[in-house]
């Protein structure tokens, strides 16, 4: 629970139901924990907090072991305390990847005790949440024998908050949790956001923007116009990441920073950041010498670079291999790491070949401590893509996948969208990278510096998320990053019951996040392949909220006689990027699976569907079965009234009301937008709202 205004999310730790509560209280009333690094302190506080809750009394926290209980909890290293290292295999236990823990039910010394042990403390962490998940749950305790390790070696948030003006870019929960005026002071929020972090076993922490150097008009967002910020790498700022990182440390959680590629110019006082001049050479390795003196845990850096007005190698004529590898050697003795993201695209006939263009012919070239970081589709974070083609043609790079947990074209901080499928279906995606069956989660796993980031979500305001429904997001974002072989709905189920408790209201919830993407995708983009028709905003980097598919005749292709794009060996050849049999089947309009039609093939607006119905046909369906979805979501929402509080049930239902309204401006715009062009009428005589 935490002791303020604030949500407390899934960490509620409400009194256990009464046929659980005996047995948890005879396990776990008396703990006996280890007092080694800084995760131990964090472990004692969410055990007070947690076995408090859930008990509903205050738990005895020993440090020697308790003498005549019937049962207890023990909790470190493998051989630090006796009741594990008497009942536990230390090489066990060693064996295990760095954040994986093992819990265990044995007898010692006439106790029946539950040993929680790992090789590293930070293990401990994510065990202790996880035995506190497993009572959060009404889960059976007394009879465990868990071995659980991340598949993901890297489990990332990415911040894209600004440190002036605290806005968060495409952040929808009000202004940047992070107050950097008044840090290095903290904040107590700053352990709670770590908490529920480390709760679902996230390990690092990116806090600031990609964009490094922020347009200072509304407006401008090219090379030209002003700029405005700080840079927080330079010196005067490091005590403030030294602040957050100590808070973090506890967790288990590694800080990182983005940084601008040109910031010994930014930053210091070169006057270029030209990657093979040694000089900038040395203001790397100076200035990341600067930062593991005061943070010797730090986990990296990560550049946005050569796209959307951030400055990269090719103002100097270099390559990306060249611009990531200098500040990436300036980390390599330090243990730190680079996340080099490969979201470049320039002027462009089509974006979705330019990543792969860019990157691909540079496999093998990277510096062993820089992880290349994809987005999970080729364009940008829309709320269907295919998989970026990247993912299994760089065998010989360190690769990271980009999921964006905000939903910055889902409907923002106001649609209910319940994003895990979409990210499941990346994950499960068969690249045929090696043969059949490589899918993208395993080419990730098990390999140090390889993992998943994704686009942070919270921001200060009281709910965190925006809307209470979509801290299922970053809930499941942890989840999945640490096991990908989680259902949503398994996943969906624990956020649900953990945030809302058992019960009707449960069930109903977990209905409405498992069928709220597919409703995103029908209104949002006709649900065959579009995306991409959202309003710009007047200010770039503004809207994306509103539809506007004139905007953007590029993506979506509508002339008189068809719609989509072309991007098979007639058009721009993106398809030609995938593996077999990838690439054959999306290259025929007749094998490419019809959510993707229109991304890779131009149709004619009458070209029939597999079940005979025409494509602007589907594209109006598919619009208005988006909007009758959301409809009944919104009220599915209504009948909870009573059945949960009122706060959470009418900021929700709020919500909905304007969810709806927005997706019925969605499909109104998107089906005049169809008719317009096609001159074909809905068939059902829904008239487009012309
Ligand atoms: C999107 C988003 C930008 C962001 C960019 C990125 O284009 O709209 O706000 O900066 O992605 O990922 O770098």
């Amino acid at each position: 629970m935490f002791d303020s205004e604030y949500d407390d999310c899934w960490l509620r730790y409400d009194r256990a139901e009464s046929d659980r509560l005996d047995t948890y209280r005879r396990l776990c009333t008396h703990a006996y924990v280890s007092d080694a690094g800084p995760e131990l302190v964090a472990v004692r506080e969410e055990l007070r907090r947690g076995l408090g809750g859930l008990l509903d009394r205050e738990p005895h926290l020993w440090h020697h072991p308790p003498r005549s209980v019937e049962g207890f909890l023990a909790i470190g290293g493998p051989e630090e305390l006796r009741p594990i290292s008497e009942t536990v295999d230390p090489e066990e236990v060693r064996a295990l990847d760095d954040d994986g823990f093992l819990i265990r039910s044995v007898e010692w010394e006439g106790s029946q005790c539950t040993v929680l042990t790992a090789p590293a403390d930070a293990g401990l962490v994510y065990g202790t949440f996880h035995l506190l998940r497993l009572m959060s749950l009404g889960e059976p305790i007394d009879d465990l024998d868990i071995v659980s390790e991340p598949a993901n070696a890297e489990r990332i948030v990415d911040h894209w908050d600004n440190p002036f003006r605290r806005k968060v870019e495409r952040g929808y929960a009000g202004p940047s949790i992070f107050d950097w005026e008044r840090l290095p002071d903290l904040d107590e929020r700053y352990a709670d956001y770590a908490r529920l972090l480390a709760s679902v076993g996230i390990n690092g922490i990116s806090v600031n923007n990609v964009n490094t150097r922020i347009p200072s008009r509304e407006g401008a967002n090219d090379a030209t116009s002003e700029w405005e910020g700080w840079q927080l790498i330079e010196s005067r700022n490091l005590e403030k990441i030294a602040a957050l990182a100590g808070v973090f440390r506890r967790y288990g959680i590694e800080l990182y920073l983005s940084v601008n590629f040109a910031s010994p110019v930014l930053a210091g006082d070169l006057d270029t950041a030209d990657p093979v001049e040694p000089e900038v050479a040395a203001w790397w390795e100076r200035k990341a010498t600067e930062v593991y003196d005061l943070i010797p845990d730090f986990g990296g850096f990560v550049v946005k670079a050569d796209s959307e007005g951030q400055l990269g190698p090719y103002d100097y004529d270099r390559d990306h291999a060249e611009g990531a590898n200098v500040i990436a050697e300036a980390l390599a003795p330090h243990g730190g790491r680079l996340w080099w993201r490969a979201f470049v695209y320039s002027e462009h006939d089509d974006r979705a070949v330019q990543a792969y263009e860019t990157f691909e012919p540079l496999d093998g070239e990277f510096a062993d401590n820089v992880t290349v970081q994809i987005k999970n589709g080729p364009i940008d974070f829309q709320p269907r893509e295919p998989v970026s083609t990247l993912f299994g043609a760089m065998p010989d790079t360190d690769l990271g996948c980009e999921l964006q947990i905000t939903g910055e074209y889902t409907g923002q901080g106001v649609h209910a969208c319940y994003l895990v499928p979409q990210w499941k279906e990346v994950l499960d995606f068969d690249t045929h990278a090696d043969g059949p069956d490589t899918p993208v989660k395993e080419l990730l796993a098990d390999r140090e510096g390889q993992g998943i980031t994704g686009v942070g979500i919270v921001g200060d305001d009281p709910n965190w998320f925006g809307h209470y429904l979509l801290g299922s997001n970053l809930y499941g974002f942890g989840r999945l990053a640490w096991d990908p072989d989680l259902g949503s709905e398994e996943i969906a189920d624990e956020w649900t019951r953990q945030t809302f408790g058992a019960g009707d209201a449960g069930e109903t919830i977990l209905e409405i996040l498992m069928e709220s993407w597919q409703a995103s995708i029908d209104y949002h983009t006709g649900g065959i392949g579009l995306m991409h028709m959202m309003y710009n905003g007047e200010a770039a980097l503004e809207n994306h909220y509103d539809p506007a598919p004139e905007e953007w005749p590029e993506y979506h292709g509508a002339t008189e006689e068809g719609i989509g794009y072309d991007r098979t060996a007639a058009g721009s050849g993106y398809a030609g990027q995938y593996r077999e049999p990838i690439a054959d089947r999306y290259e025929d309009p007749e094998t490419c699976p019809e959510e993707l039609l229109l991304f890779f093939h131009h149709l004619p607006w009458d070209h029939e569907l597999e079940d005979g119905t025409t494509v602007v046909q589907r594209l109006y369906d598919n619009c208005f079965s988006g909007v009758e979805a959301v409809e009944e979501l919104r009220d599915r929402w209504q009948g909870l009234e009573g059945e949960i509080d009122e706060r959470r049930y009418r900021h929700v239902a709020e919500r909905f009301d304007e969810h709806v309204l927005q997706a019925k401006r969605w499909r109104d715009t998107l089906c005049a937008f169809f008719y317009e062009h096609s001159g074909i009428e809905d068939e059902h005589g829904r008239p487009p709202a012309v």
